[in-house]
């Protein structure tokens, strides 16, 4: 595709996407369809998601979500997990979401990319393939999944797919075991012409276990420095302007500052529709109230939350560093298990941005 199509294209996805968000209309959603994986991520947010008490969804029924998805207007799903090529029957999923007309992506840590599979994925048009890559060396990746010879195989499966000519976008978590390899995998990213994002915060695991984001996260001034020397563009000076002036809901009065409710929403394993992948609320079975229904009283819910701001109990109401800060209520939810609080890090990382912008 053509650089200034893709820039068409990117614009127009951008556009449907802020009126689905204005009628509140379902858009892109994330489906988790596994917690197994292969790997050992010590930092994993997953943390205690797996509950044995309940059973992971069928083919069958995943098949009667993708029918309510299709029917309530989603455009776009994110299959993901877990590793999502732990499932069996992934193939069968991921032609179904084909014949059913959606756009899809694959997150995956790509260790079990072969030949075969990329054959297999070319030919369900899924159209991006995400892959975590979270170093740029056996040691560093070992470290960081807690397998051996994950590194000489993700890097291998990366080749492939670009090979047979798949969109691939490859991303880190910079954490104290990787930030020295951070610029060096961009170049890399920049050599093999894909996407690379980089995510500056270990988010807290799912029932709250907090040891990793303590053990491995970073300064926000190394992340920031960081950023700069990965994406020197958008660093640009022409740029400047433009980034400090990109107002989120959070600046204006909203405790949620993404799609959450609007026109995004996340599906478990367990066929439960929530706020979106780092949290496990509201829970909603959605084979029992059906897409329809589930995202209606999702919104509900999403709505009785923003009532928090309206009546004037807004923790960031009053604070200054409302303009700088990039907080989440997901975030917020899982470290101190309300929508409404401050915490520490984010609060340090929004006083350095002020600095940076000199203020
Ligand atoms: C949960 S994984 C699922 C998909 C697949 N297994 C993978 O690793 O790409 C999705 C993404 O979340 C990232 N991730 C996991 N735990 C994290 C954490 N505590 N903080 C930030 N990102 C995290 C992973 O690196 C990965 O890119
Ligand atoms: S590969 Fe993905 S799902 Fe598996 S442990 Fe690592 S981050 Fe978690
Ligand atoms: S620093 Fe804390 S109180 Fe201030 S805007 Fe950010 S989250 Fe809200």
């Amino acid at each position: 595709m053509r650089v200034a199509e893709k820039k068409e294209r990117k614009e127009l996805f951008k556009r449907i996407r802020q009126q689905k968000r204005e009628k509140r209309m379902p858009f892109t959603i994330m489906f988790e369809l596994t917690y197994q994986c292969n790997f050992k991520c010590p930092h994993c947010y997953l943390g205690e998601s797996q509950d044995n008490k309940k059973k992971e969804l069928t083919t069958n029924q995943i098949k009667k979500i993708l029918d309510g998805l299709a029917d309530i207007g989603v455009y776009r799903i994110g299959f993901t997990g877990g590793e999502p090529l732990m499932r069996k029957d992934i193939f069968e999923i991921l032609d179904y979401a084909n014949k059913k007309g959606f756009r899809f992506g694959l997150l995956t840590n790509g260790y079990f990319i072969d030949e075969k599979i990329v054959d297999k994925l070319k030919k369900t048009n899924v159209d991006k393939v995400d892959i975590t890559f979270n170093g740029i060396d056996h040691e560093t990746f070992a470290k960081l999944t807690g397998i051996e010879d994950s590194y000489e195989k993700v890097f291998g499966a990366i080749n492939l797919l670009l090979k047979r000519k798949m969109q691939v976008t490859i991303k880190s978590t910079i954490t104290g075991i990787n930030k020295n390899q951070i610029e060096q995998i961009g170049r890399f990213a920049r050599e093999k012409n894909i996407r690379y994002n980089i995510d500056g915060e270990v988010l807290p695991c799912r029932g709250g276990c907090n040891e990793w984001v303590e053990k491995l996260s970073v300064d926000s001034s190394v992340v920031s420095n960081l950023r700069k020397k990965v994406y020197p563009e958008m660093f640009a000076p022409k740029d400047a302007k433009k980034r400090t002036q990109s107002k989120s809901r959070r600046t204006r009065g909203k405790i949620f500052n993404c799609g959450v409710g609007l026109s995004s929403f996340s599906i478990n394993p367990y066929g439960e529709m929530n706020l979106c992948l780092e949290i496990d609320y509201p829970e909603f079975d959605i084979l029992k109230l059906g897409a329809k229904k589930a995202w209606q009283k999702l919104k509900e819910e999403v709505d009785k939350i923003e009532m928090i701001a309206q009546n004037g109990e807004f923790v960031c109401a009053d604070c200054d560093l409302l303009p700088y800060c990039g907080w989440c209520a997901g975030r917020s939810f899982i470290e101190k298990g309300s929508f409404n609080e401050c915490t520490q890090y984010v609060k340090q990382r929004a006083i350095d941005r002020k600095k940076a912008q000199g203020k």
